[in-house]
């Protein structure tokens, strides 16, 4: 066991079994920066309390530097006997500066307080580029959005044709889940700035080191108040796990409308090659391949997170091995949506729309009955009532391969009393999206208050 961070009471070292098992330097490497930061902080702390002279905490520091180098260039590698990325880099610090000092970095810290901090330090760093990728995403949404204020389109429930909306209205409302997104990762960074460093391996530390020097340098507001909470508990990054799945659910929803969209029935909008792929064997093919992904790795998402869950369901405290289990799924999720994040936003800021198509589109299914009864309305006549009369309406013309406009004065009349002819006035497209402009509607008034309200939202994160 020579080199390991454990062997004292030993009689011997790990089987060759036991030893890959254990293993997490293939995963935990990326760690090492966050690992070195810690230890920085660790060594001012020892100093502070007086475990390090100046001079130790200088050569310290240097060393610290020197090995930081060779890690970040690859000159320090791991080897077969070491377990994690920490007992690395103890072992590389003790090449540098000698066991006498390297030896000595390990007084008031334990892995279990070093890995609970490292994780929310390297969450913390993810966050802010998946922050910046959903912020991109959110901009191309927007400026199609504007690009398209005025663009009628069907808007639908069940998959029906419901009523017309704006083409923009039905783009931001994927935009607003991306906010609420980027809000929740906010939040989530407030309770993920908590330091747990100097909790030792359950129970706190008795060399009275200053654990708020720790937090402060490392760039956490300040220390875990409870130091088995701050070993054992993976909260943090189960909702950060969360949180993923969720953006990755938003995506996943708008990727299943474009590749409908897509389809040649809809015709709805042409996907930019450089964002397409093609078919080995069939030539003409342009495949929504971006938008599949996306709804693909959404599953792989909420795995990340359920496997995360159900790891820690019934873990006793304090710390168990089980925990090292937090890091390769938490870690693929972070992976997957950075390496997804930017293509997807690729794909939307270069879709082409047909909007002559989807005007063409939008009064189709009778999708103006709604007005029809809510024009009665404004005329006095119970919501009950008109409900019934524009349904009979849509009776008549459906049998009659009609359009809701189409049908004579005197057939109207016929149908009931109360359509007079000034009822055409509503049975238009725009007349009908015009008319929504209600809080949150779709009507052109109310998207483009709602695309200068996404524009501050997004400013104040
Ligand atoms: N590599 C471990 C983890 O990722 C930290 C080591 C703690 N090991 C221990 N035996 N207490 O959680």
């Amino acid at each position: 066991t020579e080199g390991a961070l454990w062997g004292g009471r030993f009689s011997s070292g790990p089987s060759p079994e036991l030893a890959r098992l254990s293993k997490s330097t293939h995963f935990d490497w990326q760690l090492g920066p966050y690992d070195l930061a810690g230890s920085r902080a660790h060594a001012k702390a020892l100093a502070a309390a007086g475990y390090l002279s100046d001079d130790e905490l200088v050569r310290m520091l240097e060393s610290l530097d020197t090995l930081r180098v060779a890690f970040e260039d690859g000159s320090f590698a791991a080897l077969e006997s070491d377990e994690d990325v920490h007992g690395a880099l103890e072992r590389g610090l003790i090449e540098i500066a000698g066991a006498e000092l390297g030896g000595k970095l390990r007084a008031g810290r334990s892995r279990n307080d070093q890995i609970a901090t490292l994780v929310r330090l390297y969450l913390l760093d993810h966050s802010r580029a998946i922050t910046h990728h959903v912020v991109d995403l959110v901009d191309a949404i927007a400026a199609q959005a504007e690009a398209h204020l005025g663009a009628p389109m069907p808007g639908r429930t069940h998959m029906q044709h419901a009523q017309p909306v704006l083409l923009s209205h039905h783009l931001l409302a994927y935009a607003w889940p991306l906010v609420r997104d980027l809000e929740r990762l906010r939040d989530w960074s407030v309770r993920a700035r908590s330091s747990p460093y100097g909790a030792g391996a359950l129970a706190g530390s008795s060399l009275g080191l200053d654990p708020q020097l720790v937090a402060t340098e490392l760039g956490l507001d300040r220390p875990t108040e409870n130091s088995m909470d701050a070993t054992a508990s993976r909260d943090v990054v189960a909702e950060f796990a969360f949180i993923a799945s969720l953006v990755g659910i938003n995506l996943s929803r708008l990727a299943e409308d474009i590749i409908i969209w897509n389809t040649r029935e809809f015709g709805f909008v042409t996907l930019h090659d450089s964002y397409s792929t093609g078919s080995s064997i069939m030539p003409q093919k342009k495949n929504p391949d971006i938008a599949e992904l996306a709804r693909g790795k959404s599953g792989r998402l909420i795995g990340n997170l359920a496997g995360l869950l159900a790891t820690l369901k019934g873990l006793p405290l304090a710390y168990n091995r089980d925990l090292q289990e937090d890091k390769e799924p938490v870690f693929d999720s972070v992976t997957t949506l950075e390496v997804l994040l930017p293509a997807f936003t690729g794909m939307v800021a270069s879709l082409r729309f047909d909007t002559a198509r989807m005007a063409e589109l939008a009064p189709q299914g009778f999708s103006l009955a709604t007005d029809v009864a809510e024009w009665l309305v404004t005329q006095h006549v119970p919501f009950r009532d008109a409900h019934e009369i524009s349904g009979a309406l849509v009776s008549f013309c459906e049998q009659r391969g009609l359009r809701l406009d189409e049908p004579t004065d005197a057939e109207l009349t016929e149908i009931s009393p109360h359509l007079t002819p000034e009822v055409r006035s509503v049975l238009t497209v725009s007349g009908s999206i015009e008319s929504r402009d209600g809080t949150g509607g779709t009507a052109a008034v109310r998207v483009t208050e709602q695309l200068a309200a996404l524009t501050r939202r997004i400013r104040e994160l």
